[in-house]
C-alpha cells in the first residue's frame, strides 16, 4: 500500500474518527477503524523481554540480560539476533510494537534506569540500539526508540527541565536517536521530561531534527500519560497519546480543531503516520498473522550465550577459568547466588518461566565432577520479596500459590482466583470491587521475627492468623505511573513465626480512585545473626579449592522511578567478600548489578566478573564463563568509578525544577580524561582468557572530510586459547579551534584468533566521528587539520597513536 493510498484512507474519515485513532483505547492498544480495515495495534514493554498486555505472572516471557549487559557485548550481530528473539516473543504475544530500545545514556552512575540503557557513549549506544531495532523490525515488529530525549535520570522525571547546550544535545544525547532513525526505527517515544523549558511531548525537536532533517516517517508516541494538555502536543509533532481511553486528546482535540487552534492538517498527518505504522506491522488490510521467527539456535541457548557475551571480567590473577575437572570442592557464597537479581525494576519487568540461578548453573556444570557447597552469608538489606508459589499455598484449593479475592464494601466476595505471586500489578477486578484481598498459608522454614510487607496506596492491612500487624493509610504521593502501578513503596511490620507452623496471612487494600492498580504482599524470614553467617561463609571458603562469591544490588537500589543515592554494596556484602578472600586466595567475585557499584576489595580478590542483570539463563551463562566453556565476552560500556565521590558527573537532582547538564560534551570517559583522574575501570575495559599483542596499524594519513575511513589493526593471540579481542579507536584534537572532548570513541571491531594466530581488525570510522555541531552555523562542521588517532584496548589503555589529517572541504579549496 503506497503513501497515496494511505492518504485516501485518511480522506475517508471525519474529524471525530481521525482523532479517535490518536489515543489508545486501553493501556496497551490503539483503536481499530473497520471502515478502513485498520485493526487495533498492541504495544508492550520492553526492553528486557516482551511482557504482553497483562502484568500477570502466569503469562511468562523470555527474559534477556539487561541493556547494560547488552551494551557490554560490543556485538551488533548478537544484538540483531536478540532483536529477532524479541520479535518472536512479540508475535507469540500478539504484540505489534515493542517499547524498546532505551537509548538514553549512562550520564551518571546514579541513574535509576541505568540498567535499561546501553552505555555512557553515544556512538556505542547508537550502534547497539540500531542493531536491536533491525533485528526486531526485519520480522515486521516495530521497535520504539525511547525516551526522546535527555531522559537520563529519574528524579522528578515527570517534570524535570533538562538544560543542555545545543551542541551537547546534538553530539551526545540526540546522536543515538539519529542512529535509530538511520536504522529505520518505526516508532520514537517522547519522554516525560522537558528540555530547555518545553516538555518533550510538545517539543519542537520532534519536528526538527527528528521528522524534518532526519526524515523520520514513523509515529511519535508519548511516554505513558506524558500528554497533559491537548493543544501544544497536537500542534507539535507528537502523533499518538498513550495510554487510553482517558487522555486530554480524547476529549479536547476535536474541539481545538473546530475552534481553529489546531489545524486539521496536523491531525491528518498524525493519522497518516499511524496508518503507515499499521501497514508496516500488518495491521492494515487483510494481512495474515505472522508466524514467530524463532532463533535457529534455540531460545535458551541464545540467552545463555548472551549472558557470557556481556559478562565483563574486570580482573583475573589467573584463577579463571576454573578447571571443572580439577576441583574437589567449590564454595558458592552469597544470597545473590541462590536468589540473583535477573532484571531491574519498573515498566521493563517481565515474568520469566524459570531462572537458572548462579548456584544451579555451577552445580549443573560440576555434577559428577566436584562438590559444591552453598552458604548465604550475612543478609543484605534487601526489602522482603513478594511471596510466591514456592513458599505458600492457596488456603482454598490447597495448591501452591495465593488466593486473590475481590470484595465489595460489605466484604462479600465478588471474584476469586489462585495466583502464583503476591505481586499483583493489574489483577482482573470485578465491577464494584472495594477491596483487594490476598490470602496465603505460609510455611515458615525459620523461627523468629519475620518481616511482612504490603505495597500499594490507600488503606492497607496485614493480618497474621487473625492478628492485625499493620493497619495504615498511605496516600499516593506521586503521579509517576511506574511507581503507582508497578513498584509502589512497601510498608512493613514484623511478626514472630515458628518453623513448620503454618500461618494464615491476609493482606487487604481498599481501592479508592487514583490509588493505582498494584497490591503487593511480601515476606522475609528473620535475618541471620551476621557474625554467625560470616563465620559459616569463611569456614566454607576455607575448606574449598575455590570460592565463588556472588554479591549484588537490591530492588532498593536500581529501579525505574527513583535514582540511586549511593553505589555501595553495603557493609554486609563488602565484609563478606573481604573475609572470604582472606580465607581463600582463589576467590572469584561475581557482581550482580545493572550499573556501577563500588568494589573496595577489588585488588584483594583473585577475580572480579560482572554479570549485570543477566536474565533468565543467568547461572547457565555464568557457569560457562567461570569454567571456561566460553570466554567472558564483555567490555565495559561505561566507566566505573572507584567511589561515587570520584565520579565526575553525578547530579540527578533538579534545582528549582532544572537539571543543568553543565558538563556539556564531557560525559563518561571523556569527563575522566578531561579531569585527568583515574577510574577503577575504563570504558572499553574487559579481559578475555587469552592475551594479545598489538602489531601494525594501518590508517590513512590523509582523509577527505565527510568520508568514512578504515583503520586496520593487526593483533596476535599470544595466549593458549582461542579468543575474541575488541579493538577500539578513539580520536583527539589538541589544537582545535572548538571545544572538544579530551578523547572520544570513534569505532571498534571485534576479531577472533586461535593461539599464535594473527588477524587484522578493520575498524570503520564514519564521518560522524569527525564532525561537530556548530550552533553559530546551525549545522554540522568538519574542522580541517590533524587529529590524533588512538588505538586502544579501553579509553585509558592506549596501544598505538598516529595522526590523520582531514583535508579542507571542496568548497574551501576552490575559494
Ligand atoms: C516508562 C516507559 C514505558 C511506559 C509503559 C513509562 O513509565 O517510562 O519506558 O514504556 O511506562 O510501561
Amino acid at each position: 500500500m503506497t503513501d497515496d493510498m494511505l492518504d485516501r484512507l485518511v480522506g475517508k474519515l471525519d474529524l471525530e474518527r481521525k482523532v479517535r485513532l490518536l489515543t489508545g483505547v486501553t493501556t496497551w492498544r490503539t483503536a481499530a477503524e473497520a471502515a478502513i480495515g485498520l485493526r487495533e495495534m498492541v504495544f508492550s514493554d520492553g526492553p528486557a523481554g516482551v511482557r504482553g498486555e497483562a502484568w500477570d505472572e502466569r503469562r511468562t516471557s523470555c527474559l534477556l540480560p539487561s541493556a547494560s549487559a547488552l551494551g557490554a557485548t560490543w556485538d551488533e550481530a548478537l544484538l540483531r539476533r536478540l532483536g529477532g528473539l524479541l520479535a518472536a516473543e512479540a508475535v507469540r504475544r500478539g504484540v505489534d510494537v515493542v517499547l524498546a530500545p532505551t537509548l538514553n545514556l549512562h550520564r551518571t552512575p546514579l541513574g535509576g534506569r541505568h540498567f535499561e540503557c546501553f552505555s555512557e557513549d553515544p556512538e556505542l549506544t547508537g550502534r547497539t540500539g540500531a542493531a536491536l531495532i533491525r533485528g526486531l523490525q526485519e520480522h515486521g515488529v516495530a521497535a520504539t526508540a525511547k525516551h526522546f530525549v535527555a531522559n537520563d535520570s529519574e528524579t522528578d522525571r515527570l517534570s524535570v527541565d533538562v538544560r543542555v547546550s545545543e551542541r551537547a544535545l546534538r553530539e551526545v544525547y540526540l546522536a543515538p536517536f539519529e542512529a535509530a532513525v538511520d536504522a529505520g526505527a518505526w516508532v520514537v517515544m517522547a519522554g516525560y521530561n522537558g528540555v530547555d523549558g518545553t516538555t518533550m511531548t510538545a517539543h519542537p525537536l520532534l519536528a526538527e531534527p527528528l521528522k524534518g532533517e532526519w526524515g523520520f516517517d514513523g509515529v511519535v508516541v508519548s511516554d505513558w500519560a506524558a500528554v497533559r494538555t491537548a493543544e501544544e502536543p497536537a500542534r507539535a509533532a507528537l502523533d499518538l497519546a498513550m495510554p487510553g481511553p482517558a487522555s486530554p486528546w480524547a476529549a479536547d482535540l476535536v474541539r481545538a480543531v473546530r475552534a481553529g487552534r489546531v489545524p486539521e492538517s496536523a491531525v491528518d498527518e498524525k493519522v497518516r503516520r499511524l496508518l503507515r505504522l499499521a501497514r508496516r506491522v500488518g495491521a492494515l488490510g487483510d494481512v495474515p498473522r505472522r508466524r514467530p521467527p524463532l532463533p535457529d539456535e534455540g531460545v535458551r541457548r541464545l540467552l545463555r550465550h548472551a549472558v557470557a557475551a556481556g559478562a565483563v571480567l574486570l580482573r583475573n590473577d589467573g584463577v579463571l577459568p576454573l578447571d571443572p575437572g580439577g576441583l574437589g570442592t567449590v564454595a558458592v557464597i552469597g544470597e545473590h547466588a541462590a536468589s540473583p537479581r535477573v532484571q531491574g525494576g519498573g515498566s521493563a519487568g517481565v515474568f520469566p518461566s524459570a531462572v537458572v540461578t548462579p548456584l544451579a548453573g555451577i552445580r549443573a556444570c560440576l555434577r559428577g565432577r566436584g562438590r559444591v557447597t552453598y552458604t548465604a552469608g550475612p543478609s543484605t538489606d534487601a526489602p522482603p520479596e513478594p511471596l510466591d508459589a514456592g513458599r505458600c499455598t492457596d488456603p482454598r484449593s490447597g495448591e501452591p500459590g495465593l488466593l486473590l479475592r475481590c470484595l465489595d464494601a460489605e466484604g462479600r466476595e465478588l471474584r476469586a482466583e489462585r495466583r502464583l505471586s503476591g505481586r499483583l500489578l493489574e489483577p482482573e477486578l470485578a465491577p464494584d470491587t472495594h477491596t483487594v484481598e490476598i490470602r496465603a498459608l505460609l510455611r515458615p522454614d525459620t523461627t523468629g521475627a519475620w518481616t511482612f510487607g504490603i505495597g500499594g496506596f490507600g488503606r492497607m492491612t496485614i493480618e497474621v492468623d487473625g492478628h492485625v500487624i499493620l493497619d495504615g493509610t498511605y496516600p499516593r504521593e506521586t503521579d509517576d505511573p511506574a511507581i503507582v502501578h508497578v513498584t509502589p513503596p512497601l510498608h512493613t511490620a514484623t511478626g514472630r513465626l515458628e518453623r513448620g507452623r503454618h500461618v494464615h496471612l491476609v493482606a487487604r487494600r481498599e481501592l479508592v480512585p487514583g490509588s493505582g492498580r498494584a497490591t503487593v504482599l511480601a515476606a522475609a524470614p528473620p535475618r541471620r545473626a551476621p557474625d554467625e553467617a560470616l563465620a559459616e561463609a569463611v569456614e566454607a571458603a576455607h575448606g574449598a579449592d575455590a570460592a565463588i562469591v556472588v554479591v549484588g544490588t537490591t530492588e532498593h537500589d536500581e529501579t525505574e522511578g527513583y535514582d540511586r543515592t549511593h553505589l555501595s554494596l553495603g557493609d554486609a556484602q563488602n565484609d563478606l567478600v573481604r573475609a572470604v578472600a582472606a580465607a581463600n586466595p582463589r576467590t572469584v567475585v561475581v557482581v550482580n548489578s545493572g550499573g556501577p557499584v563500588e568494589l573496595p576489595w577489588r585488588d584483594e580478590v583473585a577475580a572480579v566478573l560482572l554479570a549485570w542483570f543477566p536474565g533468565q539463563e543467568a547461572g547457565a551463562g555464568l557457569a560457562d564463563v567461570l569454567f571456561g566453556r566460553r570466554e567472558p565476552g564483555g567490555r565495559l560500556p561505561t566507566t566505573w568509578a572507584a567511589t561515587l565521590a570520584d565520579a565526575p558527573v553525578t547530579r540527578t537532582r533538579p534545582v528549582d525544577g532544572r537539571l543543568d547538564y553543565t558538563e556539556g560534551l564531557h560525559v563518561g570517559h571523556r569527563a575522566w580524561l578531561r579531569a585527568g583522574t583515574r577510574p577503577a575501570y575504563w570504558f572499553g575495559h574487559g579481559l578475555g582468557y587469552t592475551t594479545w599483542e598489538y602489531g601494525e596499524v594501518d590508517a590513512p594519513a590523509r582523509i577527505e572530510p565527510n568520508a568514512s575511513f578504515t583503520v586496520r589493526v593487526e593483533v596476535r593471540n599470544t595466549g593458549t586459547r582461542s579468543g575474541r579481542e575488541v579493538v577500539q579507536v578513539y580520536l583527539a584534537r589538541a589544537d582545535s579551534a572548538v571545544e572538544r572532548p579530551a578523547r572520544w570513541f570513534a569505532g571498534h571491531a571485534a576479531v577472533r584468533a586461535e593461539p599464535g594466530g594473527s588477524v587484522v581488525a578493520e575498524v570503520v570510522v564514519t564521518p560522524r566521528a569527525l564532525r561537530h555541531w556548530s550552533s553559530r552555523d546551525g549545522g554540522w562542521c568538519v574542522e580541517p587539520g590533524t587529529y590524533r588517532l588512538i588505538v586502544g584496548r579501553s579509553a585509558g589503555l592506549v596501544e598505538h597513536e598516529t595522526d590523520v589529517t582531514v583535508g579542507h572541504p571542496p568548497e574551501d579549496r576552490n575559494a
